[in-house]
């Protein structure tokens, strides 16, 4: 069997790419990666979602409510929290319960939070437990707070102890009878724990660390749905999320809740730098997911926009938008080799009304980007085998009636059945580029439509596992052509989520922070990248062991074998022999082996147990006679062999 290898690995001198997609869906971001812990911290809203004091709770009597319109802290944070002094005696405020809790570890809090009113005594800022009448950590905040004015105030707190548990609150509370007025109003009110790299502003540690032990290359941001928006003037702009919070005015998301803007186009910016991963950005491309469609004759503006923010990422300090990421703490340009426009925008016209993508959208985009940037690779939202529609163009790039300009590739999301990824092993083999933006196995075999249902949609399983590895392979040896594969979506907050399958789950607790069964074979093919794929050939066809073959030239030509066996019915090890030219009998390589230890293919990681059932084997090898390695793939197993030992 002859592979369709035997190429480089892309076009910008990087590995092969395993990576992810994210945006904020299952409290991803907010709630998620993103370390803030204090919800709704100022207030924000939109019209899915009004201003409240959610999330807020008076301390001894205090009243609560919203101040929208007088005097706001910044024109893009007009609503504020009143809060007036209760009848007891003592310090009177409010308490935040985070989200679904706050982990409290004797670690340094940095905190921060706006109030306008005259105040002339001290603030007190605490980490108590929701449960007793435990007080971790608490600091007292001289008042800057004067009249008419709003002044800020930071801190930090270190707890004097670890909290037993993450049911916990954060208070700020003051003596009424020094508050003239007998009332002060809140904003910006922001706790944060140490981050990943000790960035201002930054990434959750845990969550961040399990991502990068994934080892991965790529991040496709900022969407999905959410670049899209839910209508045409409530899209993510990525112009609101930069600069100081005060000037972030929120997003109105499209899974259910309100976002802060908090992770925004720097943070996603750092957060690739952070984990040394190229980046996929989205452009906005004028198609909203209520179907609203911004006409041809207004779209100019949008694409001067997405080249506004390709400058923004990567033009040089001194250009317009180069000068701003400079001013921002930046002046180096990040690396920007792939913009895609738009998300899911199909060229095939769906829904109804957005055959413009096919008729002329993505073309003005593609060619503006092209002329500015020759070198980036513009990425359609679609692929070859979306469903054409009756009148579909022809052209000399046309695949399957679609029409991609010459030089522009697709983006293909399948979210599958495990045998149905499986036999998306040769989709790539005669087609034109692609990324696989967004993939997953999300439903079990033979899953009657809906396809949603079931105690199975809890968390990846096994047998996904192995059915994904395989389309990996598939995805892997077509790398002349397929930078990069996303899974998606990745992460998962355990107390608020609506897409249940990801690569990581966890809660306000950071014990419960846990890797699902695919992480650990997406991790194993990352931490074996190869920029080159090999030939191969085999006396046996594909089915059911799956291979892909390769050399990574920054690890002075290790030899790499990437394999997985999805023999469901038959349990019986499949033989492997592995030769590769020029190995010599006694060469050394690494076998990594994975397994499921409990023998059942719907068998996941529950953070609810804790129990991690992905069986990791790692054993070196020898190649014996003629140079071959010999070795067996278990049922249902995904491996990796490597000539690089160390
Ligand atoms: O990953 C979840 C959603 O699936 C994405 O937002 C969208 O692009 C896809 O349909």
């Amino acid at each position: 069997v002859q592979s369709s290898g035997g190429n480089v690995t892309g076009k910008f001198g990087h590995p092969y790419g395993y990576g992810f997609l994210h945006e904020d869906i299952n409290n991803s971001g907010d709630g998620g990666i993103y370390a803030e812990l204090v919800q709704n911290r100022a207030f924000q809203y939109s019209k899915a979602f009004p201003v409240s004091t959610a999330h807020y709770f008076p301390i001894n009597g205090a009243k609560l409510t919203i101040n929208n319109g007088t005097q706001p802290l910044s024109p893009a944070l007009p609503a504020s929290m009143r809060v007036a002094a209760g009848n007891g005696t003592g310090k009177t405020g409010f308490k935040n319960e985070g989200y679904w809790g706050i982990d409290v570890k004797q670690q340094k809090y940095s905190g921060s939070f706006w109030v306008r009113g005259s105040y002339n005594g001290s603030f007190t800022a605490s980490l108590e437990s929701n449960l007793t009448t435990d007080v971790f950590g608490s600091i007292e905040v001289p008042s800057k707070a004067v009249a008419n004015e709003w002044t800020e105030h930071t801190f930090e707190l270190i707890p004097e102890k670890d909290a037993p548990n993450s049911n916990n609150t954060f208070s700020i509370t003051f003596d009424a009878s020094k508050v003239a007025g007998g009332s002060l109003d809140f904003n910006l009110i922001s706790l944060f724990p140490p981050t990943f790299k000790n960035r201002k502003n930054g990434l959750r540690l845990d969550i961040a660390q399990a991502l990068a032990d994934m080892n991965p290359h790529f991040l496709r941001f900022p969407g999905g749905n959410m670049l899209e928006g839910l209508t045409n003037d409530t899209y993510w702009d990525w112009k609101d999320t930069l600069g100081p919070l005060k000037t972030r005015p929120g997003f109105q998301g499209v899974w259910g809740y309100q976002q802060t803007h908090g992770l925004g186009m720097m943070e996603y910016l750092e957060w690739a730098e952070d984990m040394d991963m190229q980046i996929v950005i989205g452009v906005w491309a004028g198609l909203a997911l209520d179907g609203g469609v911004t006409p041809k004759e207004d779209l100019q503006p949008f694409i001067d926009d997405a080249l506004a923010q390709i400058e923004f990422v990567r033009g040089p300090a001194d250009s317009p938008w180069g000068k701003r990421r400079a001013e921002l703490g930046h002046p180096e340009p990040f690396e920007l080799n792939y913009v895609e426009v738009g998300n899911e925008d199909w060229l095939a016209g769906y829904p109804l009304g957005w055959n413009s993508y096919r008729e002329y959208r993505f073309k003005m985009f593609f060619d503006a980007i092209k002329a500015a940037y020759p070198e980036i690779q513009v990425i359609a939202s679609s692929a070859t085998s979306d469903p054409a529609p009756e009148g579909a163009t022809t052209g000399p790039n046309t695949v399957n009636g679609l029409e991609f300009p010459e030089g522009a590739i697709g983006d293909y999301h399948p979210y599958r059945e495990p045998d149905e990824l499986v036999e998306e092993f040769d989709r790539f083999d005669n087609d034109i580029g692609h990324i696989i933006g967004e993939v997953a196995a999300t439903h079990v075999n033979g899953a009657t439509p809906p396809r949603w249902n079931g105690p199975l949609y809890k968390y990846p399983w096994w047998i996904g596992a192995v059915g994904e590895a395989i389309s990996l392979i598939g995805y892997e040896r077509n790398s002349d052509r397929i930078p990069g594969t996303f899974y998606a979506p990745v992460l998962k907050n355990e107390n608020r989520f609506q897409w249940p399958i990801t690569l990581i789950q966890y809660t306000a607790d950071s014990k419960m922070t846990t890797k699902a069964v695919t992480w650990y074979c997406w991790s194993l093919f990352a931490h074996h990248p190869i920029t080159h794929t090999l030939p191969t050939s085999s006396n046996s066809s594909y089915g059911p062991a799956y291979w892909v073959a390769g050399k990574d030239e920054n690890r002075n030509g290790a030899l790499v074998w990437k394999g997985a066996a999805y023999n469901t019915t038959d349990g019986a090890p499949v033989p492997v022999s592995v030769h590769f030219q020029g190995v010599k009998p006694g060469t050394k390589a690494s076998l990594t082996v994975l397994t499921n230890s409990v023998g059942d293919p719907y068998a996941y990681n529950d953070p609810f147990t804790g129990i991690n059932i992905v069986d990791t084997k790692t054993t070196v090898v020898e190649a014996g006679v003629g140079g071959t390695f010999e070795f067996s793939l278990p049922q249902l197993s995904v491996a990796v062999l490597d000539t690089d030992v160390g």
